[in-house]
């Protein structure tokens, strides 16, 4: 253990130490003494995850030290943050400021700095694949709640970290909640592949506000109550994904690159009360899943501390005093075609699921813009998945060529008046 470093100390963010006996080693009275601090930067620092990732980092000083933040635009906030934990490694993506690095180049210069040791990748859409691919090439240690970056390169990040021996630690609750069930079945202990006798990984999906909405109903569907989430507190893009369930049309992407497990063994079961994260079954009918109350502070918490359960004082737990009743369903892949399209996208493979994620990312912000109703979402991505020339192996310049391509003909197609034909 290194101690506080000073910076922590001005800060008072100190926790006591005492004497080992031992001359000049001191040892930290937590429970979990020997783990070297980790020096953090957080890439979407001042969305949903970034912020929760701060307190994280804020209630474990003798564990993490920020070192560097990034965000889009919100020059603000992210000051108010370099002030609260005395970082001066700053990067706006999407702007420029005096002393902050900028651009994609600037997140990847943040993401291999020799001062960092993990990487927090929570920036939204296709933002975080390329900081992702410059940390694990860096060899840095990566948390990532990103998930376009696996669903639009993960034929490259996965390969490449596996390579590196570098672990993708997941931030998503259900990928953390598969990674923790997998500890202590052989292979999955040190990394992510899943072992051998896993027959399933079942990812659970609340299914959003429109679970039970009369299908005539959902064009009519507005932005103000798409983003009204039934269990969880999320970004918009995010909250829109869930409200199409194409947000668990992408994880099951990201599932598939992330444990190395083919598109048949990954299942996907709507759970409303979102307290089972996911589970794990395996070739003998065995389940194992990991349960909790729905708080991004705890999955987000694991992957920095990983192996370790760290205590965090306020987190809310289960009542186990009042009655809980779970129940758990099949999707329905025609309320939500966007689901059917992202297995379909990961199936197919090369730069389908890039297309899929780009075409998405797209079609939600001309949702929010008021340009293309609900059911206008999964038209735009159908339509963009049936116009692409397939690439088998696509590289990392297909892939940048394939998003840009991508993108500008879904913001054309969302322009064109009238309605939105398939193909
Ligand atoms: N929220 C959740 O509970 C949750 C759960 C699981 C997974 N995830 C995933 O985590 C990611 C982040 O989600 P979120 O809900 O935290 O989103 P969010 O609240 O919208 O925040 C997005 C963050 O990314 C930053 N950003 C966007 N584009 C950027 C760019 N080009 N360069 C630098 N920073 C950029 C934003 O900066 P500005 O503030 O300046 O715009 C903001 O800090 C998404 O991929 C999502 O799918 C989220």
């Amino acid at each position: 253990m290194a101690g506080n470093p000073p910076i922590l100390r001005r800060l008072g963010y100190l926790t006591p130490l005492r004497h080992t006996g031992r001359i000049g080693r001191m040892e930290n009275p937590t429970r979990f003494p020997d783990r070297p601090l980790l020096r953090i930067a957080v890439l979407g620092s001042t969305g949903s995850i970034g912020t929760q990732t701060l307190d994280v980092i804020a209630a474990h000083p003798d564990r993490f030290h920020l070192v560097a933040l990034a965000a889009a635009r919100n020059e603000t906030l992210l000051r108010e943050q370099a002030r609260r934990f005395n970082v001066s490694l700053l990067c706006l993506g999407e702007t420029e400021a005096r002393g902050a690095l900028t651009g994609t180049d600037g997140l990847c210069e943040l993401a291999t700095h020799p001062d960092v040791d993990l990487v927090v990748v929570a920036t939204t859409g296709a933002a975080g694949w390329e900081p992702t691919l410059a940390a694990i090439r860096a060899g840095k240690h990566v948390a990532l709640a990103n998930k376009e970056a696996l669903v639009m390169a993960g034929s490259i990040i996965a390969v490449e970290a596996r390579e590196r021996g570098v672990v993708l630690r997941p931030v998503d609750s259900e990928h953390s909640a598969i990674w923790q069930c997998i500890q202590g079945e052989g292979v999955g202990d040190s990394h992510l592949t899943a072992p051998r006798g896993v027959r399933r990984l079942l990812l659970t999906a609340s299914g959003g506000p429109f679970r039970n909405t009369p299908l005539a109903e959902m064009a009519a569907v507005t932005p103000r109550q798409a983003l009204a989430h039934p269990t969880w507190t999320m970004g918009a893009k995010v909250t829109i994904d869930s409200a199409t369930l194409m947000n668990k049309g992408l994880e099951v992407i990201e599932a598939h690159w992330l444990f190395d497990v083919p598109y048949e063994k990954l299942e996907v079961v709507v759970h409303p009360q979102s307290i089972v994260h996911s589970m794990v079954e395996f070739e003998d009918g065995s389940l194992k899943a990991q349960l909790g109350v729905p708080d991004m502070r705890v999955p987000i918490q694991y992957a920095l501390g990983y192996p370790d359960h760290l205590p965090y004082g306020d987190l809310p737990r289960l009542d186990w005093e009042r009655a809980q009743t779970l129940e758990f369903q099949p999707p329905d892949v025609d309320r939500f075609p966007c689901l059917r399209l992202a297995w379909e996208a990961g199936r197919l493979g090369g730069a389908y699921p890039a297309v899929l994620s780009a075409a998405d990312e797209e079609a939600v912000c001309a949702f929010l813009a008021g340009t293309v109703g609900f059911t206008g979402i999964p038209r735009l991505v159908e339509r963009a998945l049936a116009a692409h020339q397939p690439i088998s192996q696509p590289d990392f310049e297909a892939i940048r060529l394939v998003d840009a391509e991508t993108r500008a003909h879904v913001r054309e197609w969302a322009r064109s008046p009238g309605p939105l034909p398939v193909g």
